[in-house]
């Protein structure tokens, strides 16, 4: 059971600011609470009354005789903190905090909140909000909220950060018959947030799926940890507003100008098996699909419709989704064939033409549902003079319990003339749309946690025995010494190197004879780079000489850049040229990291070289908990991955050296949370093994 099992389960509440008043919000939590058919003890609070609501009122909680489980607080916030502490003494185990006026309001509030949680902490009590709704569970039953009703009883769990979402969506789900276990309205999240609340219902034996409305993810490991483990047992379906603060940070990268804003919570939500509906219409319309629907086995769809233009439209969708249409077994033609007038489209989307009635539609639904090469179907009825809607509806029904392992989804494309047919689908939980699109990505959202919850990659982590922690240490203590953010290329290299990651030797000379010697050392031919931390984009001010074959060419490459940099940028802090190893041509690839700061380090792999940006085929991964798996897939999604696998008959590049840096990469900014960005950007991948040609890193 879980930890929270007991908060939607009390055996006794009380209302702290509970009041005779109609009307006013101490009032709505007792009545609602008397309605909803709570089997524990209600026990209002307020030190004017002796009675509220026909039950014994007490003055405050210490003057309540027996032991008190959980408290609802509905009290200005000002008295709040003598309340918790209160609540605290006499042994509550959860507050329900609905006062406004903490974090929300400024300063002030965000101390008061501090307080109020800091009192939570050293009573061992647990908070939801304060400035929230309240929460209900249809099952226990509780409705320890101001809300105005109750829902009916379902199986979806609906966590919002919004308080006013709760009440909205509350009351159109009347409209439109749909049960919920669990309301949760998280309010300013002090204490228990989403993450606790996924975790619950992912335990809960009466929700089938959990949706969120969030603003924020505060605890992105937390999160993370947790929603992993709860995809796994339910889908998880979250509509996420607002933007992270990702996008805020210098993007002094190339990782991070890619990364973008909302980028590290698409990937959280994706590495960890979350749904992301895009809007409200499709959270519901997902909540709808898991609620009523099984979970379809594969991404084959069929489509029946009685009309051309509709089919052309669902087939379009079903494309765009990443879903596939259905081909059909010889057999189930055969039968099409033989049954439905010479006109129809017996091959996928199947046309039972203008003039079907419902016996048409059962004919050819029946049929590809009983093929083994469909996995879900969409029926699409269009108003035509002699259709029968409501047959057709009825038909659906009878199929859908025929065929309970495949999902059913219609669309009634029209108004009044197929008001009974989608009333008769929606009465039997088969979800109806006006048009086809949301059926389609109600299907898509399916199939994605399909594969989420039968994916078989690895799960494993990756190790390294090798990694030379002392090197790092010493060079970042230097770095930070020198009072300096961005690193030095060598240093750079360095780094990168001692986590056995394969860079081209570089090394730093600070006059024309120092650059030759290392030359020499390094063997020709050599590469000049500016070194200094100031300059990010070396080749627009000269600072870059590459193919220099002789000791010769180096001292004058040497001359020649401090005379570019000199001119362009008089006054930047140059430290000397680095002298690296012209390396041989390979594969063009980047692997980046830009730190986010709910997720942390992001990372980021794809075609590398000067036009990133402009081609922008980049995958991204959280390195918190990366597994290989998700690093072969990270890979796999890119464009780049077709030109390393040998692309037009060239040799392939040593794809398990590119894994390993990704995954090197991943430990260093664990194991140094001070780095800010990497760029490695080119990493040439050969034929055999790969070697890192330009290295940036930021710290903080
Ligand atoms: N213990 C118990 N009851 C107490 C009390 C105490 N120490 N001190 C006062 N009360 C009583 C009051 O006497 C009053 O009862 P009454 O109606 O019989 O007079 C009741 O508690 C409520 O106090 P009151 O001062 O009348 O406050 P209120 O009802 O006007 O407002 C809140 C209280 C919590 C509703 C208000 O502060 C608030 O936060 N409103 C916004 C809520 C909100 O929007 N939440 C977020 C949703 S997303």
């Amino acid at each position: 059971m879980s930890e929270l099992a007991s908060l939607f389960n009390p055996k006794s509440i009380a209302i702290i600011g509970a009041s005779k008043s109609p009307g006013k919000i101490g009032n709505v939590i007792v009545k609602n609470m008397i309605d909803c058919g709570y089997k524990g003890k209600i026990i209002p609070v307020n030190p004017k009354e002796s009675t509220i609501e026909g039950l014994p009122c007490y003055p405050d909680v210490n003057k309540i005789p027996e032991p008190v489980e959980m408290a609802v607080l509905s009290v200005p916030a000002g008295k709040s903190l003598e309340i918790a502490t209160a609540c605290g003494k006499k042994g509550l185990r959860y507050l329900v905090v609905i006062t406004a006026g903490f974090k929300e309001t400024g300063k002030e509030g965000l101390e008061l909140e501090r307080k109020l949680l800091e009192i939570c902490r050293q009573y061992n009590m647990r908070m939801l909000g304060p400035n929230c709704v309240g929460l209900m569970d249809t099952h226990a039953p509780i409705n320890a909220t101001f809300a105005a009703g109750f829902p009916l009883k379902g199986e979806i769990a609906f966590i919002s950060q919004s308080g006013a979402m709760v009440l909205s969506i509350l009351d159109w789900s009347y409209q439109v018959g749909l049960g919920f276990s669990k309301f949760i309205s998280l309010g300013n999240k002090a204490d228990l947030t989403e993450a606790d609340f996924i975790e619950d219902a992912s335990e809960d034996p009466n929700t089938k799926v959990i949706l969120c409305y969030i603003e924020d993810v505060e605890d992105g490991t937390h999160f993370l940890d947790v929603a992993r483990r709860a995809s796994r047992k339910k889908p998880i379906v979250i509509l996420k507003s607002g933007t992270s603060q990702a996008g805020a940070q210098a993007a002094s990268s190339h990782t991070g100008a890619l990364a973008g804003s909302d980028l590290a919570y698409d990937t959280a939500f994706q590495q960890s098996g979350v749904i992301r509906a895009k809007n409200m219409s499709e959270l519901f319309d997902l909540a709808v699909a898991f609620a009523n629907q099984p979970i379809p086995q594969g991404d084959r769809v069929a489509v029946i419709t009685n009309s051309g233009g509709p089919g052309i439209i669902a087939t379009d969708n079903i494309e765009e989704k990443n879903l596939r249409m259905a081909r059909f077994t010889k057999e189930t033609i055969e039968s099409l064939r033989n049954n439905l007038p010479a006109e129809s489209n017996i091959y996928n989307p199947v046309d039972v033409l203008g003039d079907a009635r419902a016996n048409r539609f059962h004919y050819a639904l029946q049929t590809v549902l009983a093929d083994p090469g469909v996995d879900s179907a969409v029926v699409l009825v269009c108003p035509a003079a002699v259709a029968e809607p409501a047959e057709t509806a009825k038909a659906m029904v009878g199929l859908r319990k025929e065929y309970p392992h495949k999902p059913l989804f219609a669309a009634m494309m029209g108004g009044p003339r197929l008001g009974e047919g989608a009333k008769i689908l929606s009465d039997a939980h088969i979800p109806c749309f006006t048009f086809p699109e949301p059926a389609i990505t109600s299907i898509s959202g399916m199939v994605s946690y399909s594969r989420i919850k039968n994916s078989t990659v690895p799960s494993e982590q990756q190790t390294f025995n090798d990694l030379d922690l002392k090197t790092v240490k010493a060079t970042l203590f230097d770095v930070k010494r020198d009072n300096r953010l961005v690193l030095l290329g060598s240093e750079a290299a360095e780094i990168i190197s001692a986590y056995g990651i394969p860079a081209a030797p570089t090394i730093l000379a600070i006059n024309p004879e120092e650059a030759a010697a290392h030359a020499d050392r390094l063997g020709y031919p050599v590469v000049l780079k500016i070194a200094s931390p100031k300059i990010l984009h070396k080749t627009d001010v000269g600072g870059v000489k590459v193919g220099l074959d002789s000791r010769e060419k180096v001292s004058s490459g040497f001359v020649e850049i401090m005379d570019n940099v000199h001119r362009y940028l008089p006054h930047v802090a140059v430290y000397g040229v680095e002298v690296q190893k012209m390396m041989p041509k390979g594969i063009e690839i980047i692997i980046g990291m830009t730190r986010d700061i709910q997720f942390g380090p992001l990372l980021a792999f794809g075609l590398g070289g000067i036009y990133v940006n402009l081609l922008k085929d980049v995958s991204f991964r959280l390195a918190d908990g990366l597994t290989q798996g998700e690093i072969n897939s990270m890979i796999a999604e890119t464009k780049a991955y077709t030109l390393l696998r040998g692309y037009r008959g060239e040799k392939p590049a040593d794809i398990d050296a590119v894994l390993k840096i990704v995954g090197r990469v991943a430990r260093l900014v664990s194991d140094f949370p001070e780095i800010n960005e990497i760029d490695i950007n080119p990493v040439f991948a050969y034929n055999q093994g790969a070697s890192a040609l330009d290295v940036k890193i930021t710290i903080s």
